[in-house]
């Protein structure tokens, strides 16, 4: 049987490994023994990550920009990447009218589009290989429309639905596909979509969880509070969750 590194390695991309979940995930992955292509837009951060972890490449991109994501397209293709994290992503919270116009696009540049084209990538790289995996980051938001993260939970569900085919296409291929939809989890994602701080799930046990399904499950849902809230969602009608969500959400708007 192979190691996780001859399945998954040598390099490892993880977009969004600056911070939070991408950046505990980068840690965990590499002390696998892959090496790892670090992307985002801090370049400071990707460098002090790239110090810590032996052989790892930063790269900075700014992936709502097509210049960078083709830049970065050009530099992996010349790498032997086994493995694709398809982590970079934000929200942002309030009534969509009020929200504003480029952020919003570039947000379903990022989820979306993004995700979209690195799945193209990986499917065209890894499937004649008969190898590797992708990974992408989805949330519990996908589960239902949700008032005041209407093109969040919106982005999430293309991105949840995406995942979920692409584990039965690829699945004869011997190419896994892994989909994590978190609850809340502690990192910068909430001070960036202004919303007030809220009970969450720790990052590097979310990280942890997610590593550890690779080439296991096609989806997980890490985290204590991110299980938990899933399970009570889950035994309610859609109709109601996107109440009950609806009701969760507004009362995490920043006042
Ligand atoms: N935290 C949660 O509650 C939660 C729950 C469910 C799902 N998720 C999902 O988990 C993923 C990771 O989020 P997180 O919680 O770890 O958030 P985070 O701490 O804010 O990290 C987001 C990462 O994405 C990168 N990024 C943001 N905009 C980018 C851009 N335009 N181009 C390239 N990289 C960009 C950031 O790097 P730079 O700033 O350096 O660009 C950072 O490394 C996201 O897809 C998020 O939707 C999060």
């Amino acid at each position: 049987m192979k190691s996780f590194a001859e399945n998954y390695g040598p390099y490892a991309l993880v977009t969004g490994a600056s911070l939070g979940i991408g950046r505990d995930m980068a840690r965990l992955l590499h002390a696998k023994g892959v090496k790892i292509v670090l992307t985002g837009r801090n370049l400071e951060r990707l460098k002090a990550l790239e110090n810590e972890l032996p052989g790892s490449i930063a790269i900075a991109a700014d992936l709502t920009k097509e210049d960078d994501l083709q830049a970065l397209f050009k530099q992996i293709d010349q790498i032997d990447i086994g493995l694709v994290v398809v982590n970079a992503g934000f929200g942002s919270a309030g009534y969509l009218a009020d929200q504003n116009d480029q952020e919003a696009r570039d947000m379903l540049k990022l989820n979306c589009e993004v995700s979209l084209r690195l799945a193209m990538w990986t499917g065209r790289r890894l499937l004649p290989q008969k190898r590797g995996g992708i990974v992408f980051l989805s949330s519990i938001l996908a589960m239902q429309g949700t008032a005041t993260q209407a093109n969040y939970s919106a982005t999430k569900a293309y991105v949840q639905n995406l995942a979920e085919a692409l584990a039965i296409e690829w699945q004869p291929s011997g190419v896994s596909v892994l989909c994590a939809s978190p609850g809340p989890v502690a990192t910068g994602f909430a001070d960036r979509a202004q919303l007030s701080p809220m009970d969450s799930d720790d990052s590097s046990v979310v990280a942890k969880e997610i590593v550890e399904a690779i080439g296991k499950k096609s989806l997980v849902v890490p985290g204590r509070k991110g299980r938990f809230l899933t399970f009570m969602l889950s035994t309610a009608p859609r109709a109601l969750r996107v109440k009950i969500m609806a009701g969760i959400m507004r009362d995490k708007l920043k006042k």
